[in-house]
Order: structure tokens, then C-alpha cells, then sequence
């Protein structure tokens, strides 16, 4: 559903006393909305999966499941948390509606309704709804473009939803918040989406590539980041699209970049991106076992492309997991910018 549709918005009236209920529906009926009723939190959230209202108005108390119980599960579901939910409140009742908030709930109103007041607010979420849709579709035909390429470059496989997995642990090991995690993955999935505009005769080519075929190709990240700059929900993804490619030492590209100048999140990436181009199969290469991709990895830190630090807390993050554990003494290798830095 986008602001092109013609047909009347769904809304879920979510009240236990049947009398408050009816006036809700009364009121948004006679507006011209699609009105669902729900009398409890269990069943509001069934409506919710069968019905896919585009609003949601919840009275706070309810027994058994509350308001607050039923909105926290909403927002945390990937397919229902861009319904907009707006609590239904005892006139100034300030620890509810603080409640209502750490909940996630987009507005309040207080019983008994004001007429006007109902109408202008859904009004205004329905349609903020409808915009966020939109834009939401947008970052899916970026996926779908993602998608179009990796399954253009025989190279690749399944290459971007193991990143996703990889980027998901890792990003959990880091602790990073969790908008820098959605970054992170969305970045996996969408970081080659510039190869879009790289010509067969270079993606595809089986040869080594010529210095000029070279220029071409590393056009993708200028390219992915023009696809990506125009879409908001996509500011933090651009960094990892534009500067995959960068190196610690400031020998990579598009603009050389060096050290702490390259995004934190393209830093990251990027060795989760390696790591699991060495540990896969590709049509060239088989796949090397995990102790043989680290030594890779710390042998390209040690050429000075990567940072230390974050590749020592990638291995500890892989010795972390349940695959057998590895050391950097049982690899015979070490890290030499760490140990420069004691
Ligand atoms: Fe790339």
C-alpha cells in the first residue's frame, strides 16, 4: 500500500469497553475510514496480522495484555512496526503516556474524544504512514538491485546474505547501536549495488583486468553511491558503499583515505566482507579453512590495509563463536601494528 492507493484507510479500534469502542468507530466511519474492532491484546494482534490496518488507536488498560504490551510487540515485528499507534489515555495521565512513549507509541488522546481532534491525528499519521511506505518501497527496489547484480557476477553466489549474517554477529560482538547494525547489513546487501553500471565486458570478463578495465570497475563505488544518495533511509549505508574499498594505509580507493578517516562502518565491512570471500568457493578458488582466511587477513593488516585493532577483535569475535577456536599464537602470525601500539 502507497499514497497512490484509492482505497479508504484501514483503521484498528483497540478498546475492551464496548461503548468508548463504538464512538472511536462512530466517529471514524462517518470520516470515511475502513474501521476493524478488537476488544483485547491478543486479539488486536491478530487483527493486526490479518488485517494490516494502517493506524492503530489502543486504549491503555486493558486486562491481561495492556496497551503498552500490545504496541511494544508491534514495533518490534519488522512487518507491523510502521503502523502508527496512537493511545487512547485518561485525561492527563502523565505516567502513561510516558510509558506510552518508551513503547514506542506515535500519539495520545484522551477520553472523552474530541471529534475534530480524532480525525486531524489520524489524518495526519494515516498519511505519514503512507509516505513512510513509500519510501520504505524505494529501499526495496535497492535490494532488488542489489540482488540483480549478485546474481549478474558469477563470482559472488550467495555472497551477500552470508555478509548479512557475518555483519549481524559481528556488529553484535562490537556493540554497536542498533541503527549502526540495520547500517551494517543493509550495507552487505547493498555495498557492490554500483556494479549496476559496470559494463559486461569488465564485470564479467574471466581474465585479469587491464589498467583501464581496472578504472572502470573501480567506478562501482561512485556509481552506488549516486544510486543510494537520493533515498534518506540510506545516509547510513553510504559510507560502507563509497568507501569499501578504502585501505588503512590510504593505498586503496576512491579517495584514498587513510586511517581513522575511513568510516568506522566501512572499516568493519570490509574485513567481514574478506573474510568471507576467502572462506567461500568461487569458480577460481576454493574455499580456505578459517585459521588459513585470518592469517590472510592479518597478513594484508600487516601490509598496512587494514586496522589492527578492529581485525584482533574480529578474530576474537570468530574465536568467540562456536567454531573451533583459533589463536593468533596457534596461527603463528601476528598483528604487527598492535604489538607497536603495546
Ligand atoms: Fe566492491
Amino acid at each position: 500500500m502507497n499514497s497512490f492507493d484509492l482505497a479508504p484507510p484501514k483503521i484498528l479500534v483497540v478498546d475492551d469497553h464496548p461503548a468508548s469502542r463504538m464512538t472511536a468507530v462512530a466517529i471514524l466511519s462517518v470520516e470515511g475510514y475502513e474501521v476493524l474492532e478488537a476488544d483485547s491484546g491478543s486479539s488486536a494482534l491478530e487483527s493486526v496480522s490479518q488485517g494490516q490496518p494502517d493506524l492503530i488507536l489502543l486504549d491503555v488498560m486493558m486486562p491481561e495484555m495492556d496497551g503498552f504490551e500490545v504496541c511494544c510487540q508491534l514495533k518490534q515485528d519488522e512487518q507491523t512496526r510502521l503502523i502508527p499507534v496512537i493511545f487512547i489515555t485518561a485525561l492527563n495521565d502523565r505516567q502513561a503516556r510516558i510509558r506510552g512513549i518508551e513503547a514506542g507509541g506515535d500519539d495520545f488522546l484522551s477520553k472523552p474524544f474530541d471529534r475534530l481532534e480524532l480525525a486531524a491525528r489520524v489524518k495526519s499519521l494515516v498519511r505519514q504512514k503512507r509516505l513512510n511506505e513509500d519510501l520504505d518501497h524505494a529501499s526495496q527496489v535497492l535490494f532488488s538491485i542489489a540482488r540483480a547484480v549478485e546474481s549478474r557476477d558469477p563470482n559472488t553466489g550467495d555472497h551477500c546474505e552470508r555478509l548479512v549474517n557475518l555483519s549481524d554477529a559481528f556488529g553484535g560482538y562490537l556493540n554497536l547501536s542498533r541503527p549502526q547494525r540495520r547500517d551494517l547489513m543493509w550495507g552487505s546487501y547493498l555495498h557492490d549495488i554500483g556494479k549496476v553500471g559496470i559494463p559486461d565486458a569488465v564485470l564479467l570478463k574471466t581474465g585479469k583486468l587491464n589498467p583501464k578495465e581496472w578504472e572502470v570497475m573501480r567506478q562501482h563505488v561512485l556509481i552506488g553511491e549516486r544510486i543510494c544518495q537520493p533515498l534518506r533511509t540510506m545516509r547510513g549505508v553510504i559510507p560502507i558503499v563509497l568507501h569499501h574499498h578504502e585501505r588503512w594505509d590510504g593505498s586503496g580507493y576512491p579517495y584514498q583515505l587513510v586511517g581513522e578517516q575511513i568510516p568506522y562502518l566501512a572499516q568493519v565491512f570490509q574485513i567481514i566482507d574478506i573474510y568471507d570471500a576467502l572462506t567461500s568457493d568461487r569458480p577460481y578458488k576454493r574455499a580456505l579453512s578459517q585459521e588459513e582466511a585470518l592469517k590472510v587477513l592479518v597478513a594484508e593488516t600487516n601490509r598496512g590495509w587494514r586496522n589492527p585493532e578492529l581485525v584482533q577483535q574480529f578474530i576474537n569475535f570468530i574465536n568467540s563463536t562456536a567454531i573451533p577456536a583459533t589463536s593468533l599464537e596457534g596461527l603463528g602470525v601476528r598483528i604487527e601494528g598492535l604489538r607497536a601500539r603495546g
